[in-house]
């Protein structure tokens, strides 16, 4: 039994982007490559000797399959690796997306499927990256880029949903290389009190991936609070956006689960951020989002103890567009309370429109929820039988299901959620999501589901198209209100986080993806909204829109002053800045500019 990704990730084939951006008026802009400002080749070089000769000058990846640079060879390389992620996640010159590698509103794209004659235009992707291999290549990057007014990137593995991990005209800093791990059984924070001890812990740099953390703590028996991917990052944007994880339920968010930060500050310092040294940055750092405060050179996050899981797997399926689809939609978001009471976490993925031959198209949930510290299938199976009975009720209903025990958190995540193929397909496509969390209350309350429904069922659901449910809060999410992060405040009442892309071709106009974009925040945005109230709930920022309309409120609610103000103390004069991120109002969409209060006049 295997369960991809991929589902998710192949139904929406996107591609670039533009929006409408009002001319907005500038106070100070940074140094760009036409101007006098902009480094010497000395200067560069210099900077390349700083960093051990780790300074590359970059290309995108395709531009070896176009006009003057055309390589058959490397063109013939390029093109066997495009879709994988594993591959692009190393390469200074691509991100996961094309629509954050392209910069169409400046009509610079480089796409593979362009003609071999057409120019390749660099886009987003940076013009140097400095390959850092230690901390103090990062640190000495960095103070290049406040020196020369650069607009720096961050890339980590280039995942990013929102195109924070891409910026035009930028220095990017490129933290894969970066690998270290290292397991310790007495975590002491700097900066504690005397006695005071975290216990078992992993440090690990900023380059580290979800499948290296899970076997090095594997091989100690030990297990870790992590995301469900084979490329993303474990220190980067993922943590530092919250990071939700298929046994949150068990013992929370990545986030809640740090111990402590390493942090290059935007005047170049190496800082410790923990509850004990410049806890105002720690706070930030566990759910204020990447590339905002600093760059993280290293991670510290506690280590469980390895357990049994039982894994259930519940499909729902019903003739394509049969109305009683989505009772059976509300009958299972009804359940999800109680599976989720009893540390149940996981995915779902839902097809409403899945035409599975020539003839026959079907509507279908397939679910799959961990119960960690369980070995027997019968008890797990028991917690299934309401929702059972339910949607037996409602008939025209097909229900199957399977347990299955295994024997290790490990065994879980390598067998149910990174089988497969070893990279997560995701390049070559484009990203853009509609995203929302949705409460324990809801499903609880009366008509909750059913109105859930109504407005899952009025999106418009083109043949394979697909929703993901992440039922990764509950349990010991709601718990850890207690900790003191900068998390979205929604996320402790959140049972699930529910998902859907759209896609587009390459060749799409211009005008059509700025259409899909507009009906994305203008309307789709707010059918989901609208369920619980704006005011009510809101949305993961690592997994939103990339155009989140009021995205302050909607990614950290009541903690986005405070945010503001620390970005304000820690880098006053913006140096780090990635799109919908903490103070990136306060500059234009590329970051090159900073704009002035629109209503100052
Ligand atoms: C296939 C797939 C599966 C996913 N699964 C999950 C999941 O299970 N759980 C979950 O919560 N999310 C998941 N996500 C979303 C994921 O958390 C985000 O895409 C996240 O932004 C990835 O972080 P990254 O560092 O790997 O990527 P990048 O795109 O490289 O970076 C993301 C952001 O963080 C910044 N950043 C990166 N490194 C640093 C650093 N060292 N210091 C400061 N800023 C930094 C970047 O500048 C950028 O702003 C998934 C995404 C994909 C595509
Ligand atoms: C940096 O130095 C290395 C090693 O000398 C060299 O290969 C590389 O081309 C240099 N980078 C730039 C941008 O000149
Ligand atoms: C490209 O690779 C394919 C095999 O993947 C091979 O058949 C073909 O000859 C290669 N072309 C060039 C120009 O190298
Ligand atoms: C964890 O799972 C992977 C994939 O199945 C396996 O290769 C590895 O040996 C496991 N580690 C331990 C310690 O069991
Ligand atoms: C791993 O830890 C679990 C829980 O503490 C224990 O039951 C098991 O015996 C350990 N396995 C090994 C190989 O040490
Ligand atoms: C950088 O900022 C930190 C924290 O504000 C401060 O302690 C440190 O002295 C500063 N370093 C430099 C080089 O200015
Ligand atoms: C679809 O229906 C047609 C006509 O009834 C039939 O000939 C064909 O075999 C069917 N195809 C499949 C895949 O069932
Ligand atoms: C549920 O559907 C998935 C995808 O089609 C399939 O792989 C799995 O075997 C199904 N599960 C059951 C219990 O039938
Ligand atoms: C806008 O979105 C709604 C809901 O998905 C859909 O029904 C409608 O067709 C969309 N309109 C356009 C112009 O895409
Ligand atoms: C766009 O590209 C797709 C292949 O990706 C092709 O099938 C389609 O015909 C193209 N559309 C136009 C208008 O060129």
């Amino acid at each position: 039994m295997i369960f991809y990704w991929k589902f998710l990730y192949h139904s929406f084939l996107l591609s670039a982007t533009a929006i409408v951006v009002p001319q907005p008026q500038y106070s100070s802009c940074r140094c760009r490559p036409h101007e006098n400002c902009w480094p010497t080749q000395q200067q560069w070089s210099t900077l390349n000797d700083t960093i051990q000769g780790n300074l590359v000058a970059v290309r995108p990846v395709a531009s070896v399959c176009h006009a003057m640079e055309y390589d058959a060879k490397a063109c013939n390389a390029t093109t066997e690796l495009w879709t994988n992620s594993v591959w692009r996640s190393a390469q200074p010159g691509a991100g996961q997306w094309e629509n954050w590698e392209a910069w169409p509103e400046h009509h610079e794209t480089c796409y593979i499927e362009s003609p071999q004659s057409s120019r390749c235009g660099q886009g987003r992707i940076s013009l140097y990256s400095a390959k850092a291999q230690t901390k103090y290549h990062i640190q000495k990057a960095v103070l290049f880029a406040k020196s020369h007014n650069l607009r720096l990137a961050i890339k980590n593995t280039g995942h990013d949903f929102l195109g924070r991990s891409t910026a035009p005209e930028s220095l990017q800093i490129l933290t894969h290389a970066m690998k270290d791990i290292k397991l310790v059984d007495d975590f002491i924070p700097k900066g504690a009190p005397d006695g005071k001890n975290e216990g078992p812990a992993v440090i690990m740099s900023a380059g580290v991936q979800l499948p290296e953390l899970y076997l090095a703590v594997a091989k100690h028996n030990r297990t870790v609070i992590a995301g469900s991917s084979h490329t993303v990052g474990a220190a980067g944007g993922y943590i530092q956006g919250g990071g939700h994880s298929p046994f949150g339920a068990w013992k929370g968010l990545a986030s809640d689960n740090a111990l402590e930060f390493e942090v290059v500050t935007a005047n170049g310092s190496i800082v410790t951020a923990n509850s004990y040294k410049n806890s105002d940055l720690f706070w930030a750092l566990r759910g204020g989002g990447g590339g905002t405060f600093g760059v993280v050179t290293s991670a510290t996050v506690r280590t469980h103890t390895e357990v049994p899981v039982v894994v259930y797997n519940l499909n729902i399926t019903t003739t394509g567009g049969d109305p009683r689809f989505w009772h059976a939609f509300s009958a299972f978001h009804a359940a999800l309370p109680s599976l989720n009471d009893a540390r149940g976490s996981g995915y779902y993925f839902g097809f409403p429109n899945l035409p599975i031959d020539q003839n026959t198209t079907v509507s279908t949930i397939i679910s799959l929820l961990m119960f960690p510290e369980k070995t027997d299938v019968d008890e797990v199976a028991k917690l299934y039988e309401p929702l059972k009975t339910k949607l037996k009720k409602i008939g025209g209903v097909k229900v199957d299901s399977m347990p299955v025990p295994f024997p290790s958190v490990n065994s879980t995540i390598f067998t149910m959620l990174l089988s497969g193929s070893d990279a997560d397909s995701t390049g070559s496509l484009s990203a853009l999501l509609v995203s929302r969390l949705f409460s324990k209350d809801l499903m609880l309350s009366d008509g909750g589901p059913e109105r859930l429904a109504k407005a899952w069922k009025s999106i418009r659901w083109d043949p394979f198209s697909s929703f993901t449910g992440h039922v990764v809060a509950g349990p010991a999410v709601a718990t850890n209100k207690d900790i003191d992060s900068a998390v979205n405040p929604a996320w402790r009442k959140t049972v699930s986080h529910m998902l859907f892309g759209r896609g587009w071709k390459a060749n799409t106009t211009l005008a059509q993806k700025k259409a899909m974009i507009k009906n994305m925040t203008d309307v789709e945005i707010p059918i989901l909204r609208s369920v619980e109230g704006e005011d009510q709930m809101g949305a993961y920022v690592n997994e939103a829109n990339g155009y989140e309309p009021g995205f302050q409120k909607a990614f950290w609610g009541e903690n986005y002053l405070r945010l503001y103000k620390i970005k304000q103390k820690w880098d006053p004069k913006g140096l780090f800045i990635s799109r919908k991120g903490v103070g990136s109002e306060d500059w234009d969409d590329a970051g090159l500019c900073r704009v002035m209060a629109y209503d100052s006049t």
